[in-house]
């Protein structure tokens, strides 16, 4: 083992370049690593992570799913509910939300999100540099969750101000505070918001989410407010950064490029290797319910257990050539949106878009899009990976 391997943590500022060598070494000699800085179990190889997603009776989400460092209660961000339960709660309330977050209403967006996109890039200088982050992987994913949600055009610069304040609050830098502010600034609109859709019922997932029925079951107002909520946070970043991520990756592969520009239909496989081969969410956690011994380590009751997706997408005893960046693989088995009960709810949404944005950035002047990575400005959000600021030419 190397002394970086024995460093590791998923808030090592080293890590935010580039984890894939330490992830690498973590799969091959300590596939359960212990993190003293994360209080953390950390299991990197494919079978291990996909095994434990599969079994939430002993890997729980009850008592939060993101890593932090001791003395950050992301808890407090998030009315608990849905990513952060387990079943039987959470098969409820699963089968409550997906009866208004159908394939239906999200198919429906596609022209919305294509009209969003136009108007984005149509702001983009035809010479020079522009931020990709602030220009279009940023504003994009948070007006499609207004939409969606059925937000007002007129009410949607103060919903992404606060939902955008609320994302880039990193808890790890103690900004937990402006995080809060904009939380409760977001619930207070939200409930404003439906009690406006309970009187007047529009064609939107906000009422469609307050007659969601289940065996005569509801979601509460508390629990509605932390769906949309969770919907933000979950849907508006991850987003982004697989957008960014993207951008980066097509622009150091200008042969897979222009594969891509020659044939639109080749765009949906490659949204799937861009989730496998440098996803957004690297890691997400869970805590045991009970003892488990795995390679022969002892994990505990109660202990914290750091599933790496980022590494299981890059482990070669499940992908062939996992280093490689190649769109003509075709990664089903990818964790980039997890896996089991927990597995996506905004799969198709996410999809939808990453397809349409490369679809237009290919097809455009902007096809010969050339990133300056060195004044790139990387996100320090643990394992949350992506970018702050992505200039492009
Ligand atoms: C590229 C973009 C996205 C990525 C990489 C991503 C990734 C993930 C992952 C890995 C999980 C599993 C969490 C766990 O196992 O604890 C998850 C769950 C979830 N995602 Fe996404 N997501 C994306 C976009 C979206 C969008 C657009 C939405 C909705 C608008 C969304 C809504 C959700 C929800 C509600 C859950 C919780 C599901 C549950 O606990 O049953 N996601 N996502």
């Amino acid at each position: 083992m190397t002394d970086q391997l024995l460093a590791y943590s998923p808030f090592d500022p080293a890590m935010i370049t580039d984890p894939y060598p330490v992830y690498r070494e973590l799969r091959d000699h300590a596939p359960v690593y212990w993190s003293a800085e994360a209080s953390s179990w950390v299991l990197s190889r494919y079978d291990d992570v996909a095994a434990a997603l599969g079994d939430p009776a002993t890997y729980s989400s009850a008592s939060g799913v993101y890593p932090t460092p001791p003395g950050v209660d992301m808890t407090e961000l998030f009315l608990p509910m849905l990513v952060m339960s387990d079943p039987p709660r959470h098969t409820q309330l699963r089968q409550i939300v997906s009866k208004a977050f159908t394939p239906r209403r999200v198919a429906a967006l596609e022209a919305g999100v294509h009209t969003i996109i136009d108007e984005l890039l149509t702001q983009a200088p035809a010479t020079g540099t522009w931020d990709f982050v602030s220009g279009l992987s940023g504003p994009l994913p948070a007006m499609v969750i207004a939409d969606l949600l059925g937000v007002p055009r007129a009410d949607q610069d103060r919903f992404r101000t606060w939902s955008t304040t609320l994302i880039q609050s990193n808890p790890i830098r103690g900004e937990m505070g402006v995080g809060l502010e904009a939380a409760a600034a977001l619930y207070d609109y939200f409930s404003t918001f439906l009690a406006e859709r309970r009187a007047h019922p529009e064609d939107d997932l906000m009422t469609a989410l307050v007659h969601a029925e289940v065996d005569g079951q509801y979601l509460s107002e508390e629990e509605l407010l932390g769906f949309c909520l969770l919907l933000l946070v979950a849907g508006h970043e991850t987003t982004t950064n697989l957008l960014s991520n993207g951008a980066v990756l097509l622009a150091a592969h200008p042969e897979s490029r222009q594969q891509l520009a020659e044939d639109p239909d080749l765009v949906p496989p490659a949204v799937e290797e861009l989730l496998r081969y440098d996803s957004p969410i690297q890691g997400i956690g869970r805590t045991l319910t009970r003892p488990v011994e795995l390679h022969g380590q002892r994990m505990e009751a109660g202990q914290s257990v750091l599933l790496l997706f980022g590494s299981a997408n890059r482990d070669d005893r499940a992908f062939p050539d996992a280093e490689v960046f190649d769109i003509g693989r075709r990664p089903e088995r990818h964790l980039g949106l997890g896996r089991g009960i927990h597995f996506c709810l905004g799969a198709a949404l996410a999809r939808m878009e990453t397809r349409i944005a490369v679809q237009a950035l290919l097809s455009r002047r902007t096809f010969g899009w050339d990133v300056d990575l060195p004044a790139a400005v990387r996100l320090d959000s643990g394992p949350i990976r992506g970018y702050a600021a992505l200039p492009v030419r």
